[in-house]
């Protein structure tokens, strides 16, 4: 094994587990054989909404990062150990995606765990009022269900129909619902059953001017659409690296604010004011590695292209499916402001959802997610970086199949 210094190096290292020869593209951290996404063959996947794929370079880094943890596991992650070194970087990589500080970030499993985090790190207490709507996610839901049955607080829940293109609308109806004894407002960004993007600023600036803290789950948007929570103005934003950003499976963040700190203390937030990454004991070096890459290639990539490119993909998805007339649309038109890269349909309420999502993967090797039965009889494509034009024209052809 090549010796640097005494240690190993990477590419030594990825040599001697075998995974390439020193020398080779993998070993400098790429594969040139290996296909860059790791999907069986012929699939067409279309639900990164719900998880994405993670490209052959992330995968990458991530082994590399295990592989050198256990040449010294204590020497490696313990004090100036290289991958805590590489970790606090990473966390960097993440925190400018998301236009905020890296000290202002805490690393999580998911959005909901980040969710459940925040909630259980608020003071409120019986009587205390949470304003949300009726298109959440459970993992946006859970923490505050969660509070009302633990601590009495309320919920209040507005209606946001797949029809609601007005975002000052929207924003009226959060305004109207405020009660003097409502301490949170709880959004998405981007709704996950329909695409919708909500107003998230507006909300976070009628929050703010009425003392109220405003939580964004982002679960939905970041790696899809350029984030900036800074210019959002929210107190906290949850997300996760696991679908858009197309990080690891496992991985979330919380940002908050540094005002949100009286109202929001966080278990882990151990040590005053301040975010430590070893508050939480040992954690997933290699995982939390992983996430700042994929942060880093969306940064390179640039977010307006990568949501261009998306909104180009689903605009034709779009198109293709508002010509089937057993179909009807649920999320907004091409061109409208709130339309996102997620695109939903109903289905005639004589064809099951579950079915239907069943017979796109078996029989044309389609992915699709079903809506959730709560929120209609339906599906839901999502497509990105991966994903072409003649993805979505054989998914058209899959489910015009499927319909007639
Ligand atoms: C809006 C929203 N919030 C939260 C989640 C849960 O995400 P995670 O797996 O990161 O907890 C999802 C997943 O689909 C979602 O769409």
């Amino acid at each position: 094994m090549q010796e640097l210094g005494g240690r190993p190096t990477r590419r030594a290292i990825l040599a001697a587990t075998g995974l390439a020869p020193a020398g080779s593209a993998l070993a400098a951290g790429r594969s040139a054989a290996a296909p860059e996404y790791g999907f069986a063959p012929g699939l067409i996947y279309l639900n990164t909404a719900s998880l994405g794929p993670t490209p052959r370079t992330i995968r990458d880094a991530m082994e590399v990062a295990w592989t050198e943890l256990e040449t010294n596991p204590v020497g490696m992650s313990y004090g100036a150990g290289e991958l805590l070194t590489q970790t606090d970087a990473a966390r960097a990589q993440t925190a400018e995606l998301l236009g905020c500080g890296a000290d202002e970030l805490l690393l999580t499993r998911s959005t909901t765990d980040a969710m459940n985090i925040l909630a259980a790190g608020t003071r409120l207490s019986e009587g205390d009022r949470v304003l949300t709507t009726d298109q959440e996610h459970e993992g946006g839901t859970y923490c505050w269900t969660n509070l009302s049955r633990r601590r009495g607080i309320a919920l209040d829940v507005i209606p946001i129909a797949p029809t609601d293109s007005n975002p000052a609308a929207i924003v009226a109806r959060f305004a109207a619902a405020l009660r003097p004894k409502t301490r949170v407002i709880s959004v998405s960004h981007v709704i996950s059953s329909t695409g919708h993007r909500m107003p998230v600023a507006e909300i976070a600036a009628l929050a703010r001017s009425r003392g109220v803290v405003c939580v964004v789950d982002g679960a939905q948007a970041w790696g899809q659409i350029p984030v900036d929570v800074k210019a959002i103005g929210c107190h906290a934003y949850a997300t996760t690296g696991h679908k858009w950003l197309m990080g690891p499976k496992g991985c979330g963040v919380l940002y908050l604010s540094a005002d949100a700190h009286e109202e929001i203390q966080p278990v882990q937030l151990e040590d005053g004011h301040r975010f430590v990454s070893n508050a939480t004991g040992v954690g997933c070096l290699p995982l939390a590695i992983g996430l700042g890459a994929a942060a880093e290639a969306m940064r390179r990539r640039g977010m307006a292209s990568v949501a261009a490119h998306n909104i180009a993909l689903r605009n034709r998805a779009y198109e293709g499916l508002a010509r089937l007339p057993r179909l009807k649309l649920a999320s907004a038109a091409p061109g409208d402001p709130m339309g996102t890269a997620l695109v939903a349909a109903y289905l005639p309420q004589t064809v099951d959802s579950g079915a239907f999502r069943q017979a796109m993967r078996d029989r044309h090797g389609v992915v699709v997610k079903m809506a959730e039965k709560r929120w209609f009889n339906g599906f839901r494509l999502s497509p990105h970086l991966f994903n072409t034009e003649d993805d979505i024209d054989r998914a058209l052809a899959a489910v015009r199949a499927e319909l007639t």
